[in-house]
């Protein structure tokens, strides 16, 4: 009997998400390095790190900390030297360049500063494409329901070229989440838009995971974006040197100028 019980056990853990329960995002002593020997340029130096399912996560830090590494090492667009990756409990450190595609595609949902929508495509073809390419079936009632929370719903048969900065970016955030993914991954999503127009992103983002429980990673350089955000993680020099709870834009804007003039200060004595 407990040799049958235990080999039951083991066979369920087979079909379990390793990670922890709950986390969308796990990084456990990532590192990237550069180059090697005395050229190696150590862009991430050990990230530790747990996101929630559900959380909305601003990440900051002066030129050069690290930012954009980090945020292609979580989304599996690069590869760590050392230490791993879960997300939504799937190991991905080893997997092979197509299984990591196809994980992309189907879990993970991207929103791009250039926006990224494919122009021969209408806006509705943009909002299915995760879908086709991951070879699902391609939901018309659920794109049309995701043009309808970020404002689109008059628009799904126009081009991008034919809709305004802001516009192009909610049809992004929209194609971001109709996969319902693990995690939405958003690269300085508002760097190309005014005030205005960046808030109603965030916004939307904002929206998603207070009404969809969809988990958001966002690498920003502008307090005002991350203030959106439930937590604002800093990086410098390739780790996350502290983080603030639900600051304000002012309250980010004081810690993102400390940050930049200590590590300013090293560069110049450094030089
Ligand atoms: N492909 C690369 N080859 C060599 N060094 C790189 C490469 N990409 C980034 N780096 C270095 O790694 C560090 C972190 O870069 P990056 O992640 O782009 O920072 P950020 O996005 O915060 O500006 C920098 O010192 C940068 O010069
Ligand atoms: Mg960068």
């Amino acid at each position: 009997m407990r040799l049958r019980g235990g080999k039951r056990r083991k066979a369920d853990d087979r079909l379990e998400p390793q990670g922890t329960p709950g986390l969308a995002v796990e990084l456990r002593g990532v590192r990237r390095e550069y180059g090697r020997g005395s050229r190696t340029v150590r862009a991430l130096a050990g990230i530790d790190l747990a996101l929630p399912r559900g959380t909305f996560t601003a990440v900051m830090g002066p030129s050069g900390s690290g930012k954009s590494t980090f945020l292609q090492c979580a989304a599996g667009l690069d590869r760590p030297t050392a230490g791993s990756v879960r997300l939504g409990g799937t190991e991905i450190t080893g997997m092979r360049e197509n299984q990591l595609t196809e994980l992309r595609r189907s879990r993970l949902g991207f929103v791009f500063q250039a926006f990224n929508l494919l122009p021969s495509l209408t806006v509705e073809q943009n909002v299915l494409l995760p879908m086709r390419l991951a070879g699902q079936r391609q939901d018309r009632r659920r794109a049309a329901a995701m043009l309808g929370r970020v404002g689109l719903a008059d628009k799904a048969g126009r081009r991008p070229g034919e809709l305004s900065g802001g516009q192009q970016q909610r049809v992004a955030v929209a194609r971001a989440l109709i996969t319902d993914p693990d995690v939405v991954f958003a690269d300085e999503p508002t760097g190309a838009l005014d005030t205005g127009t960046a808030a109603e992103v965030l916004g939307l983002l904002r929206q998603a995971v207070d009404t969809l429980g969809a988990t958001v990673v966002m690498v920003t350089h502008d307090p005002a974006a991350a203030a959106w955000a439930d937590r604002v993680l800093f990086l410098a020099d390739g780790v996350f040197a502290s983080g603030l709870d639900r600051g304000t834009a002012e309250q980010i804007a004081a810690r993102m100028a400390a940050l930049t003039s200590r590590t300013g200060t090293v560069a110049v004595a450094a030089a």
